[in-house]
């Protein structure tokens, strides 16, 4: 939601390298753009459009400064429109701000500024902050810092801010609810960002803003603070060990296609965890009274496949609840509850609530998370990373895989099978090597040709392929915009059926299991109909029309089926001519509730 990134320091290309880095976080949000850089004549150059920042060219911000901001929009208050694009500005025009989240109260602040002389121009609730900033810098002797932290203190919601000071040369970041990152460059220099990638390219040394804290940068001197007592904060520095090329496009058409292929690695990188944190992990599950997995979209989705790994690999019941329909469940938490919340970015804004819900009962906490250092990993008692490297296609691929792969390792451990299952899951990701080579896409190429004109399409599945067909749902619905419905394969006969049409494409997800008579029994009614069947499965079944074959992984067969499915709707939406990365009115790392 929102992409953020200023620059402070000695450099004198700040507004290009904010846009170059804003780039890179453009699926945070893509419907509008702005910059806003101080110039050596102490004025403020802004440019905003609607677009995507991807068309902006960086050297038309060739001006020499060393302190500017950039952002790229997901709406929330305010049409898209150039206005209302970020940044947005005091009266005097001498301080420009950035914002990511929702200010909730910006209504009664914009009325009493109003009341006060200050002139709005845009819709949006993001204008409240500077003109609130300027009018607590009228007070004698107020610095950014402390206007800021006093206009903090008055508004309610979820928050990431940037401040630029073009008068004292100032930057001021704060936040609550959303995140933010800081960047520690050479010589005092600093990059203030909503995501990593935004300035990996020149430091991977950083510090993380928490919640109800802000940071203040102004001559090469950095100075951490509590927003509500002003008490200062000390940081830890910590490396990050994600690299450049990770974060880069490389050789491939788009982010996605190179996050799927990325598959023949980094379920082994999921893998790859201390026996000693599975095990005191499973050992916390099978002590705990009453587990509950939560998450949101595609990360629910793996929660849902976690309740089958559970019950079939370790016999333990284990529930999932969406994380956005949590708290409403928080009668049933104790102490001795553990919640399970799985998330990609970390940022989640539905996931924390449902934490800081848990953590009121006094439950305990283990993520199982991609980024590290995030807000969710920061918050939990324990956390598993699972090493998939920088996704940065609002698809979820890689991500949803790897976090299948350490549930399912956990399983295993839960069962006291933590070798067994490690050995499942290399011999898996080998598999997955295989499989993914340019004949198999060219494939499934073949059978998305065949599909895409049309507008409906229905998945199956039954035991943990349930759960895979509805998260095939969700990949083929958010990047070809194709209507996708993932169900239980026995379900259909109690009222889907009603939907299917001659020709309807019907996607089969099937294992080399008990389940294979029930599916082709599934499946026959569905022919009976008229549905066009594309069976992906280890075996070929006369009931199928076309056939996309997976290897025969056992229990970590949904995490193999699901791939030729993100493949088929990656190529679904390109044959569409749709944009698989930036799908619209979507945006990865949802920040706001
Ligand atoms: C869909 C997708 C989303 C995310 C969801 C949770 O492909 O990516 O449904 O899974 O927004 O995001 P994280 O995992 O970052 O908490």
């Amino acid at each position: 939601m929102c992409g953020i990134f200023g620059y402070i320091g000695k450099r004198k290309n700040a507004g290009a390298l904010v846009i170059k880095g804003l780039k890179n976080l453009e699926y945070r949000g893509y419907d509008s753009w702005g910059v806003a850089m101080r110039l050596s004549d102490g004025s403020i150059k802004c440019e905003k459009d609607v677009g995507k920042i991807g068309a902006v060219n960086p050297d038309q911000f060739k001006e020499e400064s060393s302190l500017a901001i950039a952002h790229s929009r997901w709406a929330t208050h305010g049409g898209v429109t150039k206005i209302n694009a970020h940044p947005h500005f005091s009266c005097d025009q001498t301080i420009a701000v950035i914002h990511n989240g929702i200010i909730e109260n910006y209504g009664e602040i914009r009325d009493e500024l109003k009341a006060k002389g200050h002139t709005f121009r845009s819709e949006t609730d993001t204008e409240v902050i500077p003109h609130l900033i300027e009018e607590e810098l009228k007070k004698k002797g107020t610095t950014l810092e402390e206007a800021t932290r006093r206009a903090c203190i008055r508004f309610t919601g979820r928050y990431a801010i940037l401040v630029l000071d073009a008068r004292s040369q100032t930057l001021v970041a704060a936040r609550t609810g959303s995140p933010l990152i800081i960047g520690v460059g050479e010589g005092g220099e600093y990059f203030i960002a909503s995501d990593i990638p935004a300035f990996l390219e020149y430091t991977r040394t950083v510090q993380y803003l928490d919640d109800g804290e802000m940071v203040a940068v102004h001559d090469g001197k950095i100075r951490f603070s509590d927003i509500a007592s002003s008490a200062e904060r000390t940081k830890r520095l910590v490396t990050i060990d994600w690299t450049v090329s990770e974060a880069e496009k490389g050789e491939y058409e788009h982010y996605m296609l190179k996050e799927i292929m990325d598959q023949k690695d980094s379920i082994r990188r999921a893998v790859h965890q201390d026996d000693e944190e599975i095990l005191a992990v499973a050992k916390s599950i099978e002590n705990c009274i009453g587990c509950i997995l939560t998450a949101c979209g595609t990360a629910g989705k793996v929660c849902m496949a976690a309740d089958y790994f559970f019950s079939v690999v370790a016999k333990r019941h284990v529930n999932f609840t969406p994380a956005s329909e949590f708290p409403i469940f928080h009668h049933f938490l104790r102490p001795e509850s553990l919640i399970i919340v799985v998330s990609q970015s970390g940022e989640t804004a539905d996931v924390l609530e449902a934490m800081k819900v848990a953590k009121a009962a006094g439950s305990k906490v283990l993520a199982i998370v991609n980024t590290q250092g995030s807000s969710i990993a920061r918050a939990a008692d324990y956390t598993l990373l699972i090493n998939a490297g920088p996704e940065k296609a609002v698809a979820s691929t890689k991500a949803a895989t790897g976090q299948m792969a350490v549930l399912l390792l956990v399983a295993h451990a839960v069962a006291g099978k933590l070798h067994e299952g490690r050995t499942l899951l290399l011999e898996t990701s080998g598999q997955i090597n295989d499989m993914l080579n340019p004949r198999y896409i060219d494939h499934i190429r073949d059978v998305a040709k065949k599909i895409a004109s049309h507008d409906n399409m229905y998945i199956i599945g039954k035991g943990w392929n349930y759960p895979m067909a509805m998260e095939s749902a969700i990949k083929i619905q958010e990047v070809s915009y194709i209507h996708a419905e993932g169900f239980a394969a026995g379900e259909l006969k109690h009222g889907p059926i009603a939907l299917i049409e001659k020709g309807t494409p019907c996607i089969a997800l099937m294992g080399n299991d008990e389940f294979t008579a029930d599916m082709v029994s599934n499946i026959m009614e569905l022919r009976a109909r008229g549905a066009q069947i594309i069976g992906i499965g280890p075996k070929k079944f006369d009931v199928f029309d076309h056939w996309i074959k997976v290897p025969d992984s056992g229990a970590a067969q949904a995490i193999v089926n699901i791939i030729p499915v993100q493949i088929l709707a990656y190529l679904l939406a390109v044959i569409r001519g749709r944009d698989p990365d930036m799908p619209r009115n979507l945006a990865k790392s949802v920040t706001v509730k």
